[in-house]
């Protein structure tokens, strides 16, 4: 197996150097308002769709920038490493259309890539339900065939960038006797009758990209939003998250990488016992391990990232459900460390709000929740292994 663009291009670092000067400029002075409001930044979603940075992995044949995986996950990690509430923009743009992407009609693709693509919605990607967390598969939200159209009914829970969202990509059980079989995905638009949006969640981070229910009342949709045939949605929905929990990992990264950065200008300048508490072994190790961790966790994300853009191409990448557990995982689990020892090397002040490295520890704690749990992620890698 080759590893196409597994190492950073020049235009990668290029990309990486434009992000994070706009992250610096217009989504870092807003973070810690995004969080305490708990407000969604639509100045900061303005102004990634006018750097065109909103959803950077639609391809260019339906008016996208047409960046390959590696490039998604940097774009990813310097937002995350800023903001991760904002981050979620260009994430769940890529998790909600990533199922057109793999099985969707040339004409889905064209109509719902390109408004999203121009900016003139966000897509959200809904599988989960009040009973069907971790066990996906037991969902219960129906999707009948009634003449030209389908007719839903149910619930769905968790849903990132709900109500801010113009598009959703629902699954649905379409034949109740054929188990993981018989579900079906579909697009669902906001104004479409019979859909509306819960209160948001109050959550412990990522307070600025609101989670909220969804409601389907008899809610009928055109026949043709069913993307692929019927029955195959729940392989698309775990298809797709093959590519997309390596966005998780992008986003722990950035987590990470910005709590290190802080934590490294504070204890340069912190002194304590007459000289700077850098100066101390005990807090030397921590930042070698807290770097070395992130370090570790990047390459297994961008070695991801490059099979994900060879499936994406059509290549047979057997290797790609593990190694995207393997990244989610592992970026996650180190986010959670480092943004705890990073509190832990601030002190007292590490734990209050006048200091940003507890919001990210906070935000840290969802990336081991979302998109599979870790323990879900290490039964997936464990099936892989033992197949
Ligand atoms: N790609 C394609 N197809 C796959 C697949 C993959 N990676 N993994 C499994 N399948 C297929 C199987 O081959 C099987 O098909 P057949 O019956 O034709 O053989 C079918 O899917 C069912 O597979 P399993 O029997 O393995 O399914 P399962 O019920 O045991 O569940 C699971 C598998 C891995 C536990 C899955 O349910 C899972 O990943 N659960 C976690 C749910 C999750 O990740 N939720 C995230 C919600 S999205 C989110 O969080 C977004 C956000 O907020 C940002």
């Amino acid at each position: 197996m080759s590893f196409p663009l597994y190492a950073p291009a020049e235009e990668h670092d290029l990309l990486r150097e434009t992000v994070r000067a706009l992250a610096d400029d217009k989504i870092a002075p807003r973070a810690a308002e995004v969080d305490e409001t708990g407000e969604f930044p639509f100045d900061v979603l303005k102004a990634l769709t006018d750097a065109d940075l909103h959803a950077v992995h639609i391809p260019e044949a339906y008016g996208g920038a047409g960046a390959d995986a590696l490039a998604t996950v940097i774009v990813i990690e310097e937002v995350a490493r800023a903001c991760a509430s904002s981050s979620l923009i260009p994430a769940v743009n890529k998790l909600g259309t990533v199922p057109l992407l793999l099985s969707g009609s040339e004409e889905l693709k064209r109509r719902y890539l390109s408004a999203v693509a121009r900016g003139e919605g966000m897509f959200s990607y809904a599988l989960s339900e009040p009973e069907a967390g971790s066990d996906a598969a037991a969902m219960r939200t129906t999707a009948v065939r009634d003449g030209d159209g389908y007719v839903l009914n149910g619930t769905k829970r968790w849903i990132t960038n709900a109500g801010v969202s113009e598009y959703y990509m629902v699954m649905a059980v379409t034949d109740p006797s054929a188990g993981a079989r018989g579900i079906s995905a579909f697009v669902v638009e906001k104004g479409d009758e019979g859909f509306s949006v819960g209160a948001k969640e109050k959550k412990l981070g990522i307070k600025g990209s609101p989670t909220c229910e969804l409601y389907f009342d008899n809610c009928r949709i055109p026949a043709d939003r069913l993307i692929g045939e019927e029955g195959t949605g729940f392989k698309t929905a775990l298809a797709t998250l093959d590519h997309t929990r390596i966005t998780i990992a992008a986003q722990a990264l950035g987590i990470a990488q910005g709590a290190l950065d802080y934590a490294l200008g504070y204890v340069k300048e912190r002194k304590q016992f007459g000289k700077p508490i850098a100066e101390f072994q005990g807090l030397q190790f921590m930042i070698a391990d807290m770097a070395m961790k992130l370090e570790a966790a990047r390459q297994l994300t961008y070695a991801a990232a490059a099979k994900s853009e060879a499936a994406m191409h059509g290549e047979k990448v057997k290797d790609l459900t593990f190694f995207s557990s393997a990244a989610k995982t592992a970026a996650s689990d180190a986010a959670m460390e480092i943004t705890t020892d990073a509190v832990q090397l601030l002190g007292g002040y590490g734990y209050t709000r006048d200091y940003p490295v507890e919001r990210m520890m906070r935000d840290a704690k969802i990336t081991q929740i979302y998109e599979g749990t870790n323990q879900i992620q290490r039964m997936v890698m464990a099936r892989q292994l033992l197949k």
